[in-house]
């Protein structure tokens, strides 16, 4: 049983981040649209009828206050929550409210899993806002878990900080009196605040490195947004925000919608069906990448890896603004959109 104790009592700091820089109703109403976005791809992916079967696991569940409105969709949630105090809420909560279908441990991934005589089989993973108060190395260990308990068709939720920018910013937050201050640290000192129940851990996580670290451990993101942003009272906005670079900066949360990266290599029975089409309205986009080695090569000069995923994360923001005009202008249907891979155009 974990003997683990979250630094961030009742949530006191991240309460006081919100309310001192954040319109309160916005920062829920920011949430709940990517969130939303994220249960509208796991129903249209394993289709609506099929919801109620799917098992969902809410990692670092905390309070459990994400568990009511996931338990109402699938079939069954597993909570798991390492600190025994805002575990026992997590069941209380559970306990309160109509929900017959959600199961809270006091535990840890990898203990829970070893503890278990038959692997459970996840369907949906959720991971909100855990992975910015932890080593990377326990970041990693976590994937490196989930691998043994998720299938290839998975779907992966995970919210966490953001920084537009491509390295992480680090930072141990704590109270001088009744003051909430955050001193910028480096990674070593990350590391140590972690350790350290005087202090929050934070790493405001850059989309590359993120994205690059993923990669190493066979994930992929399918979607992408940034929300909660500094200013900003609406979340209908949070969509334009995300496509344009400056609002980006104001950006302090990020959403990622990640699938096993293996499924689409080996191109899987499930996306050999027959697209269907129907409505009114065409929209093409064509997308020719001349030479892979020099567009990577106009990117920041790092390691080739990274030059690959940021190739990559290119040509996908030029998708997602893609998504972004069809569903910004207004259009009230959803739009699907087919890569046709390896065309070959004659002169
Ligand atoms: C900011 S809270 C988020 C809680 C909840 N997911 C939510 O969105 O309200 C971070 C949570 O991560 C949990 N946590 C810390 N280390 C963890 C680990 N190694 N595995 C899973 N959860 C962890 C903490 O105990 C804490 O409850």
């Amino acid at each position: 049983m974990s003997s683990f104790s979250y630094s961030d009592h009742n949530d006191k700091l991240t309460n006081l981040l919100i309310s001192q820089n954040y319109d309160g109703k916005y920062w829920g109403r920011s949430e709940d649209r990517v969130l939303a976005e994220g249960k509208a791809f796991i129903s249209e992916k394993f289709g609506h009828d099929a919801l109620k079967t799917l098992h969902m696991l809410d990692l670092g569940c905390g309070m459990g206050r994400l568990i009511p409105e996931f338990a109402a969709m699938f079939g069954d949630v597993t909570a798991l929550e390492p600190d025994e105090e805002r575990c026992n809420e997590a069941k209380k909560l559970v306990e309160t409210t109509p929900v017959a279908n959600a199961r809270v441990f006091h535990s840890l991934l990898s203990e829970y899993l070893d503890g278990q005589t038959e692997t459970p089989c996840f369907d949906v993973v959720l991971c909100s806002h855990i992975f910015q108060h932890f080593t990377h190395e326990t970041m990693f260990g976590i994937w490196k878990d989930l691998k043994r308990c998720t299938h290839k068709n998975t779907v992966f939720l995970f919210t966490t900080t953001y920084i537009s920018d491509d390295v992480n910013q680090y930072s141990a937050e704590g109270f001088e009196g009744e003051e909430r201050v955050s001193l910028v640290v480096d990674l070593e000192g990350f590391d140590k605040a972690v350790a350290d129940d005087r202090y929050l851990a934070v790493c405001r996580f850059a989309r590359p490195w993120m994205e690059a670290r993923m990669a190493e451990y066979g994930l992929t993101v399918r979607k992408f947004s940034c929300y909660h942003f500094f200013g900003e009272t609406n979340a209908e906005n949070d969509g334009y925000n995300t496509l344009d670079p400056e609002k980006r900066k104001l950006a302090r949360d990020a959403f990622y919608l990640c699938e096993w990266a293996d499924q689409t290599e080996t191109g899987t029975e499930d996306r050999q069906e027959e697209p269907m089409v129907s409505g009114k309205i065409t929209f093409m986009q064509y997308y020719y990448l001349n030479n892979e080695k020099s567009d990577a090569s106009r990117l920041p000069p790092q390691d080739a890896a990274e030059n690959a995923v940021g190739l990559k994360r290119k040509v996908l923001e030029d998708f997602a603004t893609v998504e972004g005009f069809l569903y910004g202008a207004g259009l009230h249907f959803p739009a699907k959109r087919y890569v046709i891979d390896n065309l070959h155009i004659e002169k």
